[in-house]
């Protein structure tokens, strides 16, 4: 039988196969809330407007109400046949209040409404990806905290580089957990528009009051253009770009503790709680969870991609291409914040081999900069002559199969007869650091400083 919504023109109902292709009930229910929500304030402004009786608006409202219950205590029964979520409320509406409920969709398309839902739960989303990010960084800042002395190298190419401090190491991520934070908190700014009232695309002939449900939704303004309205997917887009490079930062992240937690580096011990074991090899303790938030963006960014090559080719307004919108962005929201919650318990109980850092700091000549800033600074040698002196001091020590600060004052004079035994001071890790102090740099000093900002910031 024809589908009793829309059924006016059709004689015969849809194929097996149409309604297959065509239902979005079995993801769209995780909308439910929002489109009560949405349907309520509809309601109380078709009141207000006089467009409906108050009685009529009062037994919507309580009706939804009861449906909102019905769906979360999971007695509601969804049917495919009602294709979306929106058609299921409102069937179920009708058994309980009946004649009433055929004035909900008053002024209303489901155009407008699905544009409402969506952004409400990309919206509640984002605040959640906010809050998941304040919960990391505090870990991070703990992290900071305790070892803001603790030296241990710092790299590029993977390659020693400079002594670098733990502390600084960490809040390198606050930094990019920060900017993540507020790329969420822009892309909410941009969505906070509400698209209710657009109708179909073109408005509506009743004289709705789009201000109060924009209000009463927890929406800066009303959407400016009826066709915008409906068309816009942006919302969801910014929210997945910002998805992605939280993402992107966390498998960064993840990357990094997998090559820390190795047998080779030992500077991180994870805790059991996120770690597994080997079914054959009883010695193995895996850094599962950073593998899993490592890979996370794999599916993210797909989403991210996926959503964008739906809209790209769309001509105004909406298509049914952009039911194709949904499931991805569900997708991408649970995979984050599940991998958000992931690294900060993991950061939160990882211990810092504190020994093995030091260790490892001092080892690939990473004081030799430290040594040409010194024949800089105090033999007045220019930068590049002070490069060539130092690189064949770090030549003779790989000869002589020693670190730096192991070569005699003999040695080093005999590569520059003016040095003096003041070099020796500057060739510890901890000199190393500790000199850093320019701002921003990695002196435990310039990182109890940047760990005060922020902390002071999240208040
Ligand atoms: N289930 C649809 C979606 O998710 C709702 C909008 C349907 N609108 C329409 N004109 N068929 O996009």
């Amino acid at each position: 039988k024809a589908n009793t919504m829309w059924g006016g023109r059709f004689a015969a109902g849809p194929d097996a196969i149409m309604e297959a292709i065509n239902a979005s009930i079995g993801f769209d229910q995780r909308m439910a809330k929002q489109d009560i929500e949405g349907s309520r304030a509809h309601a109380a402004m078709l009141a207000a407007a006089g467009i409906i009786t108050d009685t009529d608006a009062a037994a919507i409202r309580e009706g939804l109400l009861t449906v909102l219950s019905e769906i979360e205590g999971g007695t509601f029964e969804f049917s495919t046949a009602l294709e979306d979520i929106h058609m299921n409320v409102e069937s179920r509406l009708k058994d309980l209040i009946g004649e009433p409920a055929g004035r909900l969709h008053t002024a209303r398309s489901r155009n407008d409404q699905v544009a409402l839902d969506f952004r409400m739960w990309v919206r509640e989303q984002t605040d959640a990806a906010i809050s998941g990010l304040q919960a990391l960084i505090q870990a991070l800042l703990a992290q900071a905290e305790a070892g803001a002395d603790w030296v241990m190298p710092g790299f590029t190419h993977l390659q020693v580089a400079q002594p670098v401090t733990w502390g600084h190491h960490m809040m390198a991520y606050v930094e990019m957990f920060g900017r993540d934070m507020s790329r969420f908190a822009d892309a909410r700014k941009r969505m906070n528009q509400s698209p209710l009232g657009a109708a179909a695309l073109a408005g509506t002939s009743f004289p709705i009051d789009r201000h109060m449900t924009a209000q009463a939704l927890g929406f800066d303004a009303p959407a400016s253009n009826s066709l915008d309205a409906v068309a816009d997917r942006d919302f969801a887009l910014e929210y997945l770009a910002a998805c992605s490079i939280t993402a992107m930062h966390l498998s960064r992240f993840s990357e990094e503790l997998v090559i820390w937690s190795s047998a080779q580096f030992r500077f991180v011990q994870l805790s059991d709680r996120f770690s597994t074991g080997s079914s054959i090899m009883p010695q193995k303790k895996n850094p599962d969870a950073a593998e899993l938030i490592r890979a996370k963006i794999g599916r993210i960014m797909g989403a991210m991609v996926g959503l964008f090559t739906v809209m790209k080719g769309l001509p105004l307004t909406y298509s049914k291409d952009m039911q194709e919108d949904k499931e991805q962005v569900f997708d991408a929201a649970d995979s984050l914040m599940l991998a958000l919650a992931a690294m900060t318990g993991m950061v939160s109980d990882m211990n810092a081999n504190v020994d093995a850092l030091e260790r490892a700091a001092a080892t690939g000549f990473s004081t030799a900069t430290d040594l040409a800033d010194w024949l800089v600074r105090e033999l007045g040698m220019p930068f590049r002559e002070a490069h060539h002196v130092t690189g064949t001091l770090v030549a003779m020590a790989e000869t002589k199969g020693c670190d730096l600060p192991d070569l005699s004052l003999d040695d080093m004079q005999s590569v520059h007869e003016n040095i003096n035994a003041g070099v020796f001071d500057v060739l510890g890790v901890h000199n190393s650091v500790a000199s850093r102090t320019s701002y921003g740099g990695t002196a435990p000093g310039e990182v109890r400083k940047q760990i005060a900002r922020w902390k002071e910031a999240l208040k």
